[in-house]
């Protein structure tokens, strides 16, 4: 018994080390990243005629980045909800594993938008099991984007999978535009992560 549980002590002491470990090169990575971003103010140039930004966000990281490229952009902005609350915890992980596996995404509240007016939609999702987010994935497959640029953009803990490819099968006659994947990261880089948004819409 007593070697049992130093077992099973020395398991949990492993995977507590190793999610230290990857925390911390997430930081190293988000670090550098973001310097190159610092001591300067971009301003954004682009013109991306009447735009949309339609996001999903559980946790608000996925609304902070919308808002922004509102506010860049001087677009309109739609949250995607769903008709029912989703399950909390370790319950989301599993019911979410289940729903991409058989592509039965939750149903979405009503009144999708109307985007016969735009030009540009960006279209925003958290990353969820390295994929789009489900309720993303049920936008897409309610909706058309003939003749419209769609702009995709992801959020995520540090590894966003295939969301960009799982993105662009799934956006149904969209002319896509490059993408673009923000690394939760914390206030102090705000002005850094305006600037990464600002360089990348000035790219499109
Ligand atoms: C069910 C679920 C699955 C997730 N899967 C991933 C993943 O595969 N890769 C990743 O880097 N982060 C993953 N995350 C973290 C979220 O992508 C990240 O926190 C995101 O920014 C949340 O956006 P929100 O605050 O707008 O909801 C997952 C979160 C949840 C709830």
């Amino acid at each position: 018994m007593k070697y049992f549980t130093y077992a099973v002590c020395a398991v949990l002491l492993a995977a507590l080390l190793s999610a230290v470990v990857h925390l911390c090169k997430v930081a190293v990575r988000n670090k550098k990243e973001m310097s190159a971003y610092a001591g300067q103010t971009v301003a954004v140039d682009k013109d991306f005629g009447k735009t949309l930004v339609v996001f999903y966000s559980l946790t608000g990281h996925t609304r902070d980045i919308a808002e922004k490229i509102r506010r860049m952009t001087n677009a309109d902005l739609y949250e995607i909800e769903t008709a029912d609350a989703l399950p909390k915890g370790a319950k989301l992980h599993l019911a979410v594993r289940d729903q991409i596996k058989t592509e039965n995404y939750p149903e979405l509240k009503d009144g999708l938008p109307d985007l016969s007016s735009y030009d540009t939609v960006f279209v925003g999702a958290p990353v969820w099991w390295y994929t789009v987010a489900t309720p993303v994935l049920s936008y897409l497959k309610k909706t058309d984007f003939l003749g419209k640029k769609v702009v995709p953009f992801s959020t995520q803990g540090s590894n966003a999978g295939t969301f960009f490819a799982d993105f662009a099968a799934k956006a149904r006659n969209a002319v896509l535009l490059k993408g673009e994947q923000f690394n939760n990261l914390s206030d102090k880089y705000a002005k850094e992560t305006d600037n990464k948004i600002a360089v990348w819409l000035n790219s499109l």
